[in-house]
């Protein structure tokens, strides 16, 4: 196989950015824009050197896909846009499912069921947007696929339509005032992120440096949406910058998700999808048999906006919650502490059920190594991202029997999936070893 190379193949798997996969002279070939069962003809545009993979842009689709159908946005790639953010838009949405269910199980997820979800479009409460184009004619957008290209998300269609609607604005407001987008160490707005509880609209101008039109963006638009302001000078692109600063409005939502309000704040975590956040709590927070956890004490790894730790308080006498931004540990009550820490300082206690909701890289070692010799009686296990999670169950094997693992379509027209994994501790005097052999 070489680069340039015009190859024939048919795909049989998804990858985690949603490419269609298949295997061709002992490599696997990622080909964006296919899905699996479709014979493809492709360029090969890279091989890895590390990996037996490459990558492949579409040429021809050979036989479609039989749920293949024209994607409702103009901006995806099919129609001849440049966003990359909806790969999976161009199947139709029991398709999407199927095929996400389908890569969990192959990376060795025992993933029962179809995947629950609920809109189709929409759905989108808490999306960060890139600011793009030049000043005088401002987008928001997000990168294109491997790239640091701003594709255009006007009218963007999975995103609540509240915060379009403000998205849309701001763009317009930020390009009336000639705002320049930041690149490369100049210019002023870097992000903006939305969130929403369904009506008003807090939306978060992140920019470059203290000179900023962001409090004039803001005077602009106070009747439509409330603002804050955090300045983020580093050249990497996290989106949290310095506190946040109030500019219009309560810089807050109270957010119900599953029945419960919660606060989020300016650079607070908050479910991208709460109707179906909802979902995958109650099955968090319910057994294997989905009867609700009780007990004595519980840990909320990950806490978040406090959702879970809210709900195992209603069940567990003590409930401890672990949270690294500041923010949100403020508001949950605790010092802002790394979850490998935490874990470290509670060995010793005698604990009933530890939740974990970790980020995309899942727990990693660490952490693993600490609830292994925590030994939880139980462990459930929330994950958006079925690779880190089935590495992370591989090395928890030891001490745990994993007990089922549901899944559920947070965001669809994307790859991202949304799993919850059931945990009991395996040998229960795994606990006085592990205590016996840190003593
Ligand atoms: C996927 S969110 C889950 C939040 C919450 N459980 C919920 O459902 O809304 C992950 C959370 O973990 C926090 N976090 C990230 N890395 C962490 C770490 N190493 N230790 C503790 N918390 C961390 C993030 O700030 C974020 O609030």
């Amino acid at each position: 196989m070489q680069v340039g190379e015009v190859v024939e193949l048919t795909l049989d798997g998804l990858s985690a950015r949603g490419d269609g996969t298949g295997p061709l002279d002992g490599r696997e070939v990622h080909v964006a824009g296919a899905f699996p069962t479709e014979r493809v003809r492709a360029r090969v545009e890279a091989i890895s050197r590390q990996h037996a993979r490459a990558f492949a842009s579409l040429e021809a689709v050979l036989t479609a896909h039989a749920a293949r159908r024209e994607p409702p946005c103009p901006r995806h790639a099919v129609r001849g846009g440049a966003c990359t953010g909806c790969p999976l838009m161009a199947v139709e949405l029991d398709a999407q499912r199927a095929m996400k269910r389908e890569r969990a199980r192959a990376l060795g997820l025992p993933v029962e069921g179809a995947l629950a979800g609920a809109g189709a479009l929409g759905y989108r409460w808490s999306s960060k947007r890139v600011a793009g184009g030049r000043a005088g004619a401002l987008t928001l957008g997000s990168y294109v696929r491997g790239t640091h290209e701003v594709a255009d998300m006007r009218g963007c269609l999975v995103d609540h339509p509240r915060i379009t609607e403000v998205a849309d604005a701001i763009a317009d407001a930020a390009s009336a005032l000639g705002v320049p987008p930041y690149r490369e160490g100049r210019g002023d707005l870097r992000y903006v992120w939305l969130k929403t509880d369904g009506a008003r609209v807090l939306a978060t101008l992140v920019t470059a440096k203290e000179e900023s039109e962001a409090p004039a963006i803001a005077r602009r638009l106070e009747s439509v949406a409330a603002f804050a302001w955090s300045v983020q000078p580093s050249s990497g692109n996290a989106i949290r910058g310095d506190a946040p600063r109030a500019l219009a409005g309560e810089p807050w939502l109270d957010v119900a998700i599953g029945g419960r309000a919660s606060r989020v704040g300016p650079l607070g975590f908050l479910q991208p999808s709460p109707a179906v956040a909802a979902m995958a709590y109650d099955a968090l927070l319910g057994d294997a048999r989905g009867a609700p956890y009780a007990g004595r004490l519980a840990f909320d790894l990950y806490a978040g906006a406090g959702v879970t730790t809210a709900r195992l308080r209603e069940r567990f006498a003590e409930v401890v919650p672990c949270e690294a931004f500041p923010e949100s540990a403020a508001a949950l009550g605790v010092a802002p502490e790394d979850a490998a820490t935490f874990v470290a300082r509670q060995l010793g206690r005698e604990v009933d059920l530890v939740v974990a909701n970790p980020p995309r890289a899942g727990l990693g070692a660490d952490v693993v190594a600490g609830l292994a010799r925590l030994a939880p009686a139980h462990l459930a296990i929330m994950s958006c991202e079925p690779a880190s999670l089935a590495r992370d169950l591989d090395a928890l094997t030891a001490t745990f029997v994993l007990e089922r693992v549901q899944a559920f379509d947070t965001l669809p027209q994307t790859p991202h999936l949304e799993l919850v994994a059931h945990l009991s501790r395996r040998d229960p005097h795994a606990r006085l070893a592990a205590r016996r052999s840190d003593e």
